[in-house]
């Protein structure tokens, strides 16, 4: 494992006044700042954010945060990989300035009473499964972007829910950040990357990539006009037929709104799937534009 401080300047922040000063000096140098959110355990996914974030900004801060609010009871909140030496090492070498890694109470200090919750948007797809999971997750982000008040925030295409919870909340709150979504970083065989394909056995992973096969055949069925229900239909029993246990949803949405559509028109689509494999829950999803209709 390599030393942090060996990458230059890059430090470790604890608490919300630290970070606040660090901003708050480089706004006044004029410097740009991005945030990126995360929970650690990072892979190549994150370090495309970062390296996304190096070239949208002038300063870079990553946080990470395993944040409880997200997790209902029974998830995997406990077990989620904690690893902060080798994922401060990581940021380090991609360009990162500041980690900002607070304990619990600095985000949520003693008599924290508020949640922020994003109506709709929130209780479909993997809200439908893990009620209160956006709540959580939308009330940390908030957090985390008024205590950083970046100008720009990045995250993942892979939780494409999230992305989306996410620009609906600050767009309703006039928080003063632009949000970026990234495109999603795969294996050679399509898996995309996730902190949570570590949960995989040998076997399940060489199972996991049909996942995104199959969202490439519903993409292929509704390029050639087909019907949106149908293909998911078919689509939840070719992933029983992988190998995949319980598949929690494969639905077909407006890209922008997430809202249902039953075929291909005019607006880009995106395909999402929420399938469990072993002790893994794996999420996924692809776009298909109007102009792919053969
Ligand atoms: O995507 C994640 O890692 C988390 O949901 C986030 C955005 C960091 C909030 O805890």
């Amino acid at each position: 494992m390599s030393d942090p401080s060996a990458f230059g300047p890059f430090a470790i922040l604890r608490t919300a006044a630290d970070l606040s000063g660090r901003v708050t000096r480089w706004r006044r140098q004029g410097r740009r700042v991005a945030l990126v959110p995360t929970m650690g355990a990072l892979h190549d996914g994150h370090l495309a954010l970062i390296r996304a974030a190096r070239s949208a900004a002038d300063r870079v801060v990553a946080s990470i945060f395993v944040n409880p609010t997200q997790f209902a009871e029974g998830e995997d909140f406990d077990r989620y990989p904690r690893q902060e030496a080798e994922d401060a090492a990581l940021l380090a070498e991609a360009g990162c300035d500041v980690l900002f890694a607070p304990p619990v109470a600095e985000i949520y200090p003693s008599g924290f009473a508020t949640t922020v919750t994003v109506a709709g948007l929130s209780e479909d797809l993997c809200g439908a499964v893990r009620p209160g999971h956006f709540a959580g997750v939308a009330t940390v982000v908030a957090r985390l972007l008024l205590l950083c008040r970046p100008d720009t925030a990045l995250f993942g295409e892979k939780d494409y829910q999230q992305l989306a919870v996410i620009r609906r909340m600050v767009r309703d709150l006039a928080i003063p950040v632009d949000i970026e979504g990234v495109p999603t970083i795969r294996d050679i065989d399509g898996l995309a990357l996730s902190s949570r394909n570590r949960y995989l056995s040998a076997s399940e992973r060489d199972i996991a990539p049909a996942l995104y096969r199959i969202l490439g055949e519903v993409a292929s069925g509704l390029a050639e006009g087909r019907d949106a229900a149908s293909l998911c239909d078919r689509a939840v029993l070719a992933l029983k037929s992988a190998g995949f246990g319980s598949v929690d949803y494969v639905a077909v949405r407006d890209a922008g709104t997430l809202d249902p559509v039953s075929r291909l028109a005019d607006r880009p689509l995106r395909i999402l799937a929420a399938a469990h494999l072993g002790r893994a829950r794996l999420i996924d999803n692809i776009g298909v534009d109007p102009d792919s209709a053969s």
